[in-house]
């Protein structure tokens, strides 16, 4: 009966497995990518595939997990299934809470993971005061043009880095002293590096960081191109976008992993072990 229910009401949704090497394969129920409003539940990309493969047991292990932006909870409950033994979750998102609870349930997982209402606002509000020995997101990073604040689940500013500035000027406070913050994002810079996202690094973290960078960038101006072909921004708006790029010394996107611990300061800029190609496409 629960069974017919389900495969009723999930016909339109997107299910899809992923797995990893410490998580194992699982399955999770997002949006389709056909649903562009503004409250898709983010389907299943690359980079969620890049933040699996990028967890380790050592630091997994019996962690107490935060997760920025919980989505359909590909995240959380592959931290769980690493090895983590709870995880709060902030969303504010009405419809990626209820997707990320039916994921959770179907999942086994119910009772490790609390869900919190997120704030759009100052988004560490609902959590100040506390700290978690593991802090993951992969939060909204898609440079968009002037003015186009709404964009699904995504928009972060014109260098798609605003809600990551925002999660590394406060995440110090946030771990424990063997703490370990692991955060997915889009990055901007040239043809050498990510050079926005390592300055803003250096600039906010006081202890060990490593960024990893998927070797295979793309062109920024094609990137927000997009905005202008899926009728979602003017071409004068992405045109200006590229004109500060180019005034600011971008030409590359790049998909990065940013791992920080406490300790000394030192930055590392490395290449990820795998190629992960065609990273804008879900998978
Ligand atoms: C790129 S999606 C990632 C979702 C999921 N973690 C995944 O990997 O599929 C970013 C998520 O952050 C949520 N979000 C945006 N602003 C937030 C805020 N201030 N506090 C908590 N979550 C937020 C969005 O609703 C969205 O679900």
């Amino acid at each position: 009966m629960i069974g017919e229910l389900i495969n009723q009401n999930l016909r339109d949704k997107r299910i899809s497995t992923i797995a990893s090497k410490l998580t194992g394969e699982y399955t999770v129920a997002t949006d389709p990518v056909s649903y562009q409003k503004l409250d898709q539940v983010f389907p299943l990309h690359p980079e969620q595939q890049f933040f699996l493969d990028e967890l380790t047991e050592e630091k997994i292990a019996s962690a107490r997990v935060l997760e920025i932006g919980i989505g359909s909870g590909v995240l959380s409950i592959g931290a769980l299934r690493a090895g983590a033994i709870h995880v709060t979750a902030l969303e504010i998102n009405p419809r990626a809470k209820n997707y990320a609870g039916f994921n959770i349930l179907a999942n086994g997982l119910e009772g490790k993971i609390e869900i919190r209402d997120g704030d759009a606002i100052d988004i560490w509000k609902p959590i100040r005061g506390l700290r978690f020995d593991y802090i993951i997101s992969n939060p909204p990073f898609e440079p968009t043009p002037q003015g186009m604040t709404q964009y699904l689940h995504s928009a972060a500013g014109i260098w798609g880095l605003d809600f990551v500035e925002a999660i590394l000027k406060e995440l110090d406070d946030h771990l424990t002293a063997k703490g370990h913050g692991q955060i997915v994002t889009f990055a901007p810079g040239n043809t050498q590096e990510p050079f926005m996202l390592v300055n803003i690094a250096r600039k906010y973290l006081k202890g060990e960081v490593i960024i990893k960078v998927n070797p295979i960038s793309i062109k920024f101006g094609e990137f927000i191109d997009r905005f202008v072909e899926r009728e979602q921004a003017t071409r004068e708006k992405v045109e200006e976008l590229k004109k500060i790029a180019q005034e600011n010394g971008v030409s590359d996107l790049y998909l990065c992993m940013l791992h920080y611990s406490k300790g000394n300061q030192a930055l590392t800029v490395t290449d990820t072990a795998i190629a992960y190609e065609a990273w804008l496409n879900p998978l």
